[in-house]
């Protein structure tokens, strides 16, 4: 089973296009799909179920917050895949291939604050102890998923900041997806959201020297997948290209293959529950974004395949 964390410190670059399209893609090519939706702002979750249906039959007990609850309270938390609802998406996958989600919930912003008050310890023995249990539910919690069988891949769409969750989900993931625009400001994110994974990776596994039976982790950078790109001539505009060179530099790995920009056809998709991928085309700039994320998956794919072989 892959384990996939999605994550970009910067809001509003695509990575819930990218995981939704990931997701559709890959069901449809018979996977086996658990997205997991760790914002607060829950745009995956309304990508995939209505406001009312969350608000009737999920909200109250069925969203990872019901789930970092139970740590919280100190609790032991329910398996996950008692947190799994099945969307309506499903209807259009033929074969084995599925998508199942777990929800967000608004107030998730809270779990941060709540998760941060059981970290510390009477000495530095039991704070770092605390660290791990309070970076590592997750991980733990997916590990125990990985054992059942039930999936292929598990995306987690990250929210745009570095707290406590967004590190669960960091610490959980075997590879990581990072959405991204091609601008200043966003070439400038990605070398600092590299060195930021690269010191959690060392502050957790220092500590689990200290924690007997607890394995180190070891997140991969997949690559940066572009978003938002403007074609002119069949290429990505000179200062997108630029910009692309520019992230190579960072000694990122990055994809070939893009997302491009428009408005019309990727702002529309939610609200119909499906992902741009897996919609019937009308005329052919759809066909050919269609094409471009098909592209995309087909990279992802060799990719991780290719690290399987290592
Ligand atoms: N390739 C694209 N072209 C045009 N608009 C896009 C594209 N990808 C995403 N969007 C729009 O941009 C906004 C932010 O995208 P989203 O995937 O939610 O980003 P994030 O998860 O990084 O905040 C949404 O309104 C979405 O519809
Ligand atoms: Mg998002």
């Amino acid at each position: 089973m892959e384990i996939v964390a999605v994550i970009n410190y910067k809001g509003g670059v695509g990575k819930t296009t990218v995981t939704a399209n990931l997701a559709g893609e890959l069901a449809y090519r018979g996977e086996r799909v658990l997205l997991i939706d760790m914002d607060a702002q829950a745009s995956l979750t309304f990508s995939f179920v209505t406001p009312d249906k969350w608000d009737d039959a999920y909200k109250a007990s069925l969203t990872i917050k019901s789930w970092f609850d139970a740590i919280s309270e100190g609790k032991e938390p329910a398996p996950l895949t008692d947190y799994v609802i099945s969307p309506d998406v499903n209807r259009f996958l033929k074969n084995e291939g599925c998508i199942d989600l777990i929800c967000s919930h608004l107030g998730l912003i809270n779990v941060d604050l709540e998760l941060a008050t059981l970290l510390g310890g009477v000495n530095l023995q039991q704070a770092k102890r605390n660290y791990i249990k309070v970076h590592g539910k997750l991980r733990e919690a997916i590990s125990g998923l990985a054992n059942s069988d039930d999936y292929d891949i598990v995306l987690m769409d990250c929210p745009p900041n570095f707290n406590i969750v967004t590190k669960n989900a960091i610490v959980a993931s075997e590879k990581i997806l990072i959405p991204a625009k091609p601008d200043y400001l966003s070439t400038l994110g990605i070398d600092y959201l590299h060195r930021s994974v690269n010191e959690l990776v060392k502050e957790f596994n220092d500590y689990v020297d200290l924690d007997n039976g607890t394995e180190k982790i070891k997140p991969e950078i997949l690559g940066v997948i572009f978003t938002m790109i403007q074609i002119n001539s069949g290429q990505p505009i000179s200062a997108q290209r630029q910009f692309i060179s520019q992230t190579k530099r960072l000694g990122v790995p990055t994809f070939k293959s893009y997302f491009r920009e428009n408005k019309t056809i990727f702002s529309d998709a939610p609200q119909n529950l499906k992902p741009v991928v897996l919609n019937y085309y009308s005329n052919s700039t759809h066909a050919d974004v269609v094409s471009e994320i098909e592209a995309f998956v087909d990279e992802f794919e060799a990719v991780l395949e290719n690290k399987g072989k290592k």
